[in-house]
């Protein structure tokens, strides 16, 4: 037999359960039908012209060699003076890592904490890496439903009916994919005091910082007392400079956890594509008025998209204050027949939805809940109000 056996490790780490929808609606776009598609994680805007010009000018100057593993010294800089910006919260170089994506800098995170066993709080519903994440570190995925009529925010209370002896860590995603929830200072200063007294650690995912509505107030966890020491924050260019095939993602924290994610960077990836740290750099300290232009843009899509959705028959979605989703609850479709098709779970009703309508969307299996779906609003005014006509006409209104 030819010894190609794949470790356990790989063995039991799931494909994404939302695949087989995602192919559906990508073959049936190749294939040049009629379908509008609301299932993508990413902007539809072009990364802004400055940094795309950055990009090209770092080629030009010849920044195409290796640099250091966990990023260039001018990037690094340009992290600290945005995270100080944004959090308030000074570091130091020797407290950031770039890495390959926000993604691959939870990875990072992921690997230097979690020691086999430990326990992870992860609230739900979750975006579909981070169980998968701790799983690949040998660690045990807690999942923290959040109480219904907390519309999808997260609170301490929910955490403290999950904690157990063998918890070492939390992932925070505020706001939140899918549900746009943001957690409001008051409630992050509750949770903040939860981690001290049960001596946690937190890994705070804060890509959707930037991308926040209606005067929410966007705090990071690390700036709450004691928090700082025993929390990696992690964030990156992808989402608010929409800049996602770019590939740069960050992290800062204590300086030996960012040692050890460092070291482990510097043995697999080794270091993110030069000329996109160029770019990131321009997207850091240049100009932020495009960023503030799209996210206006997402708001206003996100005040339609939510309109309309809430008059639908089944249908319903809270009002998220960040990110650019909506998490809309089918529970009443469920048990019910559409065109004759019987929905019994949000990926049936997912299927239907394309099929017989033309619209994708990502069930809620993905990300630990089965009777919402997730579309993305961050595609145009006139494809939303087509996919909403859509849904509206097969589904009836309110
Ligand atoms: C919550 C969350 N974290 C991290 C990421 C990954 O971002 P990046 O493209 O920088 O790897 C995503 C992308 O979808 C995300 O939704």
């Amino acid at each position: 037999m030819v010894p190609l056996k794949i470790t356990e490790r790989l063995a039991r780490l799931s494909p994404s359960p939302t695949m087989a929808i995602d192919a559906k609606v990508k073959r049936l776009l190749q294939e040049g039908k009629d379908v509008v598609n609301l299932t993508a994680g990413e902007p539809d805007f072009d990364t802004p012209e400055a940094i795309r010009n950055a990009a090209v000018a770092a080629m030009e100057h010849g920044e195409t060699r290796y640099t250091p593993a966990g990023g260039t010294a001018q990037l690094k800089r340009a992290v600290a003076a945005r995270l100080e910006a944004d959090t308030g919260i000074a570091y130091a170089p020797e407290e950031i890592l770039v890495s390959v994506g926000a993604k691959h800098s939870l990875y990072n995170a992921m690997m230097a904490l979690v020691a086999p066993g430990d326990g992870v709080l992860v609230p739900v519903p979750y975006w579909v890496t981070y169980p998968e994440q701790v799983r690949l570190a040998d660690g045990v995925v807690e999942p923290v439903p959040i109480a219904p009529e907390r519309r999808g925010v997260l609170a301490v209370e929910d955490l403290a009916a999950k904690v157990s002896e063998s918890t070492r860590g939390l992932i925070l995603n505020s706001p939140c994919n899918p549900s746009g929830a943001v957690i409001e200072p008051d409630g992050l200063a509750a949770i903040a005091e939860f981690v001290v007294d049960h001596d946690l650690w937190v890994i705070s995912d804060e890509i959707y910082g930037r991308l926040i509505y209606e005067d929410t107030a966007q705090r990071s966890i690390a700036a709450f007392p004691g928090l700082r020491e025993r929390t990696i924050v992690v964030n990156g260019v992808s989402k608010a400079y929409a800049m996602t095939g770019w590939r740069i993602g960050y992290a800062a924290g204590p300086r030996p956890v960012i040692t050890a994610m460092a070291n482990l960077q510097s043995q697999s990836t080794s270091n993110p594509t030069s000329i996109a740290q160029a770019a990131a750099v321009e997207a850091l300290t240049g100009d932020q008025a495009p960023v503030e232009a799209m996210r206006r843009h997402f708001d206003e899509r996100r005040r339609y998209t939510l309109g309309r959705l809430n008059r639908i028959r089944g249908l319903v979605a809270p009002s998220p204050r960040g990110a650019f989703y909506l998490w809309v609850d089918m529970h009443a479709w469920i048990g019910q027949e559409i065109r004759g098709r019987l929905v019994t779970h949000s990926d049936d009703l997912a299927f239907v939805l394309l099929e017989e309508a033309g619209v994708g969307v990502v069930p809620g299996s993905g990300f630990g809940v089965d009777d919402h779906f997730r579309i993305s609003y961050a595609t145009s005014n006139d494809l939303l109000a087509d996919a909403m006509d859509r849904l509206e006409r097969l589904l009836g209104s309110q």
